[in-house]
């Protein structure tokens, strides 16, 4: 019977899910946000053109976390690439056609491109590369939210009249997908020279829009919310089942650890190995966000919001979370988290974003007992709408790295005790249905006696 219900709310939550991420192909809360390549002739040659492509991150809380990005596009005719400075292509590809001591890095017609490590000698780099791949987010490192490569290409147009522009890009990160807009023309990039006095300019440029898809990224989710209050002694966990199940009885049972496995050398080579990635729980997921009310203040009120990794084989470098709740918009302190009001085009500000502050808590550690980072955050009631009732303390959307994280359904938030959960009572759907089962009884129990009384023969 347990694992039947187990079953089923398994099957309801893959189908809550399903409905999701078919639906969501804007951002909510971000609705324009996008990650622009540029492609910019910077010369021709005698057989094509040199080429600066930038990659820029126009995303406020979305990043790409190493082993990084990696950009693809189909070349129009015969194109290869003869080399390349702050990237290389995944694959020679067949370079047969050329004569030995004139081979292209690249003469594959699907070209992907990587970016290089920091570690590389200088003469490969250019401005803005070779960080491993990894993109930041425009709010959490601004600088370091741009990327660039350079190459030289061969077999293509020499002019602005001949040269074909690259189609089907495709832009990836780890776990996540993008979907590319075609190549349009664009006004011609200015480029400052060292002095300052100076602007060069593109012969030619285009520009190519990539959204983040989770359609096409369709992983299961990556992390759910659990709550709790001061003023109700029951936690309400997080969904079961919400990133998968591991119950035997089901078809794909997810693999788990059922323990904290101790942290010495032999097992951690061991897990490596492993396809076994998360501690065993109900929910299964990898990250859990814990938002806890725990003081009310005469005009203040505190929270305490935990996130804790429960899977083994990662440390989230530069994690960022983003919370919508009403209250955001009188955020009075945040305690060992850094943080930003989100700004929007309808300049809604009831969401913020959090990340850890450098070299303290910007890593949050693969499971075990450091696997774990925490805030305390402090708002303003705002007079006039602050309220325990109804849930209202709780946020209404949490994402963790830009993944929407699984809420637990309203009906069963912590309730306030005494007065207040009559009232909801009272005012419930199940309060109507009651008394109309109730009076339907009463009318048939009345007439059942009636017609009893009647045959009765005194
Ligand atoms: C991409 O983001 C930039 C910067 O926010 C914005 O100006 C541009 O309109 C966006 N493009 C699309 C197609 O949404
Ligand atoms: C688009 O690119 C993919 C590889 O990234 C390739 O398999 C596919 O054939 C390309 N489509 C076209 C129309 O070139
Ligand atoms: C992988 O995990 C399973 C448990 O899920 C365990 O039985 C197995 O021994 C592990 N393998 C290694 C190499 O650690
Ligand atoms: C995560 O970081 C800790 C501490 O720096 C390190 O011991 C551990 O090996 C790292 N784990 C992974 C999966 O990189
Ligand atoms: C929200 O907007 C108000 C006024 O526009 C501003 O004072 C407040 O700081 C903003 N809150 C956040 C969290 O950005
Ligand atoms: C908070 O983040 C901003 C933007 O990345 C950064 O400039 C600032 O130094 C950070 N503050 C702390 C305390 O880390």
């Amino acid at each position: 019977m347990e694992n039947l219900w187990r079953y089923i709310s398994c099957i309801v939550f893959i189908l809550i899910h399903e409905v999701y991420f078919a639906s969501a192909t804007l951002d909510p809360m971000e609705p324009n946000g996008n990650i622009t390549v540029k492609w910019d002739i910077l010369s021709w040659t005698d057989d094509g053109y040199n080429a600066l492509v930038t990659i820029s991150n126009y995303q406020q809380y979305r990043h790409i976390e190493y082993p990084g990005w990696s950009l693809g596009w189909s070349w129009r005719g015969k194109e290869v690439i003869w080399d390349m400075l702050g990237g290389e292509a995944t694959e020679q590809g067949d370079c047969s056609a050329f004569k030995e001591n004139n081979i292209p890095h690249s003469c594959k017609r699907h070209p992907i491109i990587v970016d290089l490590l920091a570690t590389v000698s200088n003469n490969v780099k250019i401005g803005n590369c070779c960080r491993g791949g990894v993109l930041s987010s425009t709010v959490q490192d601004p600088q370091n939210s741009v990327a660039a490569f350079k190459m030289r290409v061969g077999a293509a147009g020499t002019s602005k009249n001949t040269v074909l522009v690259p189609s089907n890009f495709s832009l990836k990160g780890p776990n996540m997908v993008y979907s590319c807009s075609p190549a349009t023309k664009e006004q011609s990039s200015h480029f400052p020279t060292p002095s300052g006095q100076r602007k060069t300019q593109a012969l030619k440029t285009w520009s190519v829009t990539c959204i983040y898809s989770p359609v096409l990224s369709h992983k299961t989710p990556l992390c759910c919310v659990s709550f709790s209050a001061f003023y109700n002694n029951n936690i309400i966990p997080c969904p079961a089942c919400s990133c998968g199940c591991h119950d035997p009885s089901q078809n794909q049972p997810k693999p788990c650890l059922k323990e904290i496995p101790p942290a010495t050398t032999e097992s951690q080579s061991n897990m490596n190995t492993n396809t076994t990635e998360v501690r065993c729980t109900h929910h299964m997921c990898e990250i859990r966000v814990h938002w806890h009310i725990m003081t009310s203040y005469k005009d203040y009120w505190r929270v305490k919001v935990t996130v804790m990794n429960f899977g083994y084989l990662k440390n989230y470098t530069d994690w960022n979370l983003l919370i919508q709740h009403p209250n955001f918009d009188s955020l009075e302190r945040v305690d060992r988290f850094n943080y930003t009001g989100l700004t929007q085009n309808n300049h809604r500000n009831d969401s913020a974003m959090f990340w850890g502050i450098k070299y303290f808590n910007d890593m949050l550690l693969q499971a075990g007992e450091m696997g774990n980072v925490q805030s305390e955050i402090l708002m303003q009631k705002i007079t006039g709408k602050f309220t325990f009732n109804n849930g209202w303390g709780f946020p209404h959307k949490v994402y963790f790295n830009g993944d929407e994280c699984m809420l637990p359904p309203p009906n069963v938030y912590p309730w306030l005790p005494r007065t207040t959960t009559t009232q909801r009572i009272l005012s419930g759907p199940a309060f109507i249905a009651t008394i109309l089962i109730g009076a339907l009884l009463f009318i048939y129990l009345y007439w059942a006696y009636i017609m009893q009384r009647r045959t009765l023969p005194f």
